[in-house]
């Protein structure tokens, strides 16, 4: 695919902080680039399967053999998952904060794509090698909360969202890796936060 695909994970439509803000990303990067396809995938939309025999085809799989059966039909749906994924040369992520991490769609959505020989492959002497990695992808990803800020204590949470995603994408190879922040805090102005992820948004949306 030649554009964008925007991956969701809030569930809150016209209420979402990213989603707003990840409309604002999207109108900006049209603009710029009006031959390219700019797709929506709300993870949310029941097009993530269980990954429950996918587990089993998974190990399988690592172990160097072939998954039959119900193995075999969840590698398969999977792969589809996958493509999707891989087909997108530019990508833009939304992703909340959940409970000091990111929402359980986004998990699954990482524990589906995330196989041997598609994201990773695993030397026993050297360790990961990185699959998507030199392929000239770029990622944007639009990180919102409503307690947790950067410059506040452990009182307010800490943060897995950005900490665990980012490692994410650079362990796949994605490196190319640009934030978009929206912390309003429970003290903070929220429209002078919008205001300033807003501006973020389509600044790098113009560096796609
Ligand atoms: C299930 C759930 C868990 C949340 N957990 C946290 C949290 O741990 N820390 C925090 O600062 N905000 C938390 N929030 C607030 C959201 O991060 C905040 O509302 C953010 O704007 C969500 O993104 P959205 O507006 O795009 O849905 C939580 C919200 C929900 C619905």
């Amino acid at each position: 695919m030649a554009g964008l695909l925007h991956i969701s994970a809030s569930p809150r439509e016209a209420a979402s902080e990213s989603l707003r803000i990840a409309r604002v990303f999207t109108d900006t990067y049209q603009e710029v680039h009006p031959g390219d396809e700019v797709e929506h995938w709300d993870l949310w939309d029941g097009s993530l399967p269980s990954f429950a025999d996918g587990a089993k085809a998974k190990m399988t799989v690592f172990g160097g053999g072939q998954p039959e059966g119900a193995e075999g039909l969840a590698w398969d749906a999977a792969r589809r998952v996958f493509d999707r994924f891989d087909a997108a040369e530019r990508l833009l992520f939304s992703v909340p904060m959940w409970n000091a991490s990111v929402p359980y769609v986004l998990k699954q959505f990482i524990d589906v794509v995330s196989q041997p020989g598609w994201i990773f492959a695993v030397d026993p002497d050297s360790g990961y090698r990185h699959l998507l990695a030199g392929r000239d992808k770029k990622v944007a990803v639009i990180y919102t909360s409503a307690v947790w800020g950067p410059p506040l204590g452990p009182a307010f949470g800490s943060n897995f969202q950005s900490t665990f995603f980012n490692d994410w994408l650079r362990w796949t190879g994605l490196t190319d890796i640009s934030e978009i922040r929206f912390h309003p805090t429970l003290t903070g102005d929220r429209d002078q936060a919008r205001q300033r992820a807003d501006a973020t948004a389509r600044d790098v949306a113009k560096s796609m």
